[in-house]
């Protein structure tokens, strides 16, 4: 029997609960997960700290100039059981998910040699197999022939819900509108920018997860890649 690992890619909307049901299949199969998102958010981070966003607007040259300065890699902590987001050395894991950093994330997201620094890296990082990877272009552009790919998507009320409950547990004070408007923005901009946009193939599994509980989802995820095993 061979024992082929597989690429497995996880692309859909925000706040679809995506990483929760990437990281819960990654450790079922044993595989290695990364959160594609986090890397986006941990450039975000980076550019704010260096002052480089005013408003809406991103100091596009001097980001450029300082991008093979940032360093992103990802560690496992074996007490939590999960990989956390380094930047340059540094633990960012919390910080890459605030309001704040996730209000932003979008305008360097759609940057074109920001994503062509990322993508390579995530080339590099999944190109041996046995790897769960989430983010919006993992099955259209990052790994176009990945083993299987799954699309998740959700209502936008339900998903902003979901996003609100997070973040009140972490103590953020936000409205609930607030956190609905910024998934339909981050849905919005996602879909429509000219770079990696957000995008179902037609070979990508789609599961809208409205109504089902992670476990049904993980189940479903399985079966198709039992599935693909068989051949
Ligand atoms: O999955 P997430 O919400 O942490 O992603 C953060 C942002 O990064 C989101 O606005 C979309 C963007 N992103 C992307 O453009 N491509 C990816 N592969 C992953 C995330």
């Amino acid at each position: 029997e061979k024992c082929k690992t597989l690429i497995i890619a996880v692309d859909g909307h925000s706040s679809t609960g995506k990483s929760t049901v990437a990281k819960l299949l990654a450790s079922r199969l044993g595989y290695t997960y990364i959160d594609t998102g986090a890397m986006y958010r941990a450039v975000t981070l980076e550019a704010l700290r260096k002052g480089f966003i005013v408003g809406e607007k991103v100091e596009e040259e001097k980001l450029k100039n300082c991008l093979s300065e940032i360093h992103i890699d990802f560690r496992y902590n074996p007490a939590d059981r999960r990989y956390e987001t380094y930047l340059n050395g540094e633990y960012i894991e919390e910080q890459i998910r605030t309001m704040e950093v996730s209000g932003k994330v979008s305008l360097i997201a759609r940057i074109g040699f920001v994503r062509k620094f990322l993508v390579e890296q995530q080339r590099e990082m999944g190109k041996a197999g046995g790897i769960v990877m989430d983010g919006r272009d993992i099955g259209s552009v990052v790994f176009p022939h990945a083993d299987v790919k799954f699309f998740m998507t959700a209502s936008p009320e339900v998903r902003a819900m979901r996003r609100y409950k997070e973040l009140l547990e972490k103590g953020e004070k936000v409205e609930y509108a607030e956190v609905e408007e910024n998934v339909r923005k981050r849905d919005y901009l996602d879909e429509h920018r000219a770079e990696g946009p957000l995008v179902k193939t037609a070979d990508a599994l789609l599961i809208d997860n409205s109504e089902m509980t992670i476990e049904e989802e993980v189940q479903v995820m399985l079966e198709k890649i039992e599935e693909k095993r068989r051949g």
